[in-house]
């Protein structure tokens, strides 16, 4: 493989550039050409690709965000847009493609191999955590830590004040960020997809821990698909119990910022190994890690099937709230 295409595709993650510069610099050391392709599958179809060498690379380990830029593009989903993709593949002499992203972005570059015939390799990149075939995406520890923050330092002020704070963080289908920052951050109550409680029973529980003696509280509560719906859910628990609620929506907050050594040293390996897959030919495979390997998943596993949150740890919360 001579030529290779890399490109980043839904939301940005920090640790996207540090895993752009590893496969440069792997595909340089394999004596291939490794382009990039700017703002996803919108900029492949629009043909916005340069070339791209040690030094285009230099100094961009720490950044947060894509140099790349990204894309939802909804384009790419009909098959007119993905012909369109391909004649620009073909075009640049491109035989390999690497996409870094979630399970939607594998999706679309899976399609585009079934019809046009190029290679691809996926790495997963999403804050969300929520890809199957490796224990951790690029991007997820970062935000984690910066919830974990966020809640710290409303704790100063739900225990200067006596209140009972509702933080909302980021995770499209998934509790992973809610578990492991509520966790981190001592949450009292978690409210996730996966684990779903009423209102009824949220406000029962919170009521036995300040009868208990507790005088102020953190509800850790995944966005799920309904951004914002923590207030609502305050709303309703502070009418139910009489305690004075507040809501803090981290949103997109969590999502830039400096990669944690965690997540660049992640995206260094899953980019270097990404490269050295196509390289040998392979294709059709997400590169991720699992027990601090890597691994290799066929890409349409990591949409079919579930990664399940670590039962584990939330069990820890019923023990650690009081
Ligand atoms: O997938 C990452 C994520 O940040 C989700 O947690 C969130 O639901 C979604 O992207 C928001 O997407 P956008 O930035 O396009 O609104």
């Amino acid at each position: 493989m001579k030529r290779i295409g890399i490109l980043t595709s839904g939301g940005d993650a920090p640790g996207m550039n540090a895993c752009i510069r590893a496969a440069v610099r792997a595909a340089i050391a394999n004596d291939a050409e490794i382009l990039g392709i700017n703002s996803g599958f919108s900029g492949l179809i629009e043909n916005d690709i340069h070339n791209l060498d040690r030094r285009t690379v230099a100094n961009i380990i720490h950044l947060g965000g894509t140099i790349l830029g990204t894309s939802r593009s909804p384009e790419f989903r009909t098959l007119e847009g993905r012909k369109k993709a391909f004649s620009v593949l073909e075009k640049h002499g491109l035989e390999g493609l690497i996409i870094i992203g979630g399970e939607g972005s594998f999706q679309g570059g899976s399609l585009l191999q079934d019809e046009c015939g190029v290679k691809i390799i996926g790495i997963p990149g999403t804050i969300d955590n929520d890809v199957y075939g490796t224990d951790i995406t690029i991007g997820f520890d970062t935000a984690v830590n910066c919830a974990l923050e966020a809640i710290d330092r409303i704790r100063d002020t739900a225990l200067s004040h006596q209140r009972l704070f509702f933080v909302e963080v980021m995770g499209r289908h998934t509790g992973f960020i809610a578990l492991e920052s509520g966790i981190g951050g001592g949450a009292e109550e978690l409210i996730i997809p996966e684990n779903a409680m009423d209102t009824e029973e949220l406000s029962s529980r919170l009521q036995r821990s300040f009868s208990l003696g507790k005088k102020s509280a953190i509800v850790a509560v995944a966005e799920a698909g309904r951004p914002g719906h923590s207030v609502d859910l305050a709303k309703e628990v502070e009418r139910r119990t009489g305690f004075e609620t507040k809501v803090c929506i981290l949103g997109h907050l969590q999502r830039g910022g400096s990669p944690t050594a965690l997540d660049r040293i992640l995206a260094s390996k899953l980019g270097v190994a990404a490269v050295n897959a196509l390289v040998e030919g392979k294709s059709g495979l997400m590169a991720g890690e699992i027990d601090n390997k890597i691994a290799f998943t066929p890409i349409q596993e990591t949409w079919e099937r579930q990664k399940a949150l670590d039962s584990e740890l939330r069990d820890l919360l019923g023990v650690l709230c009081d």
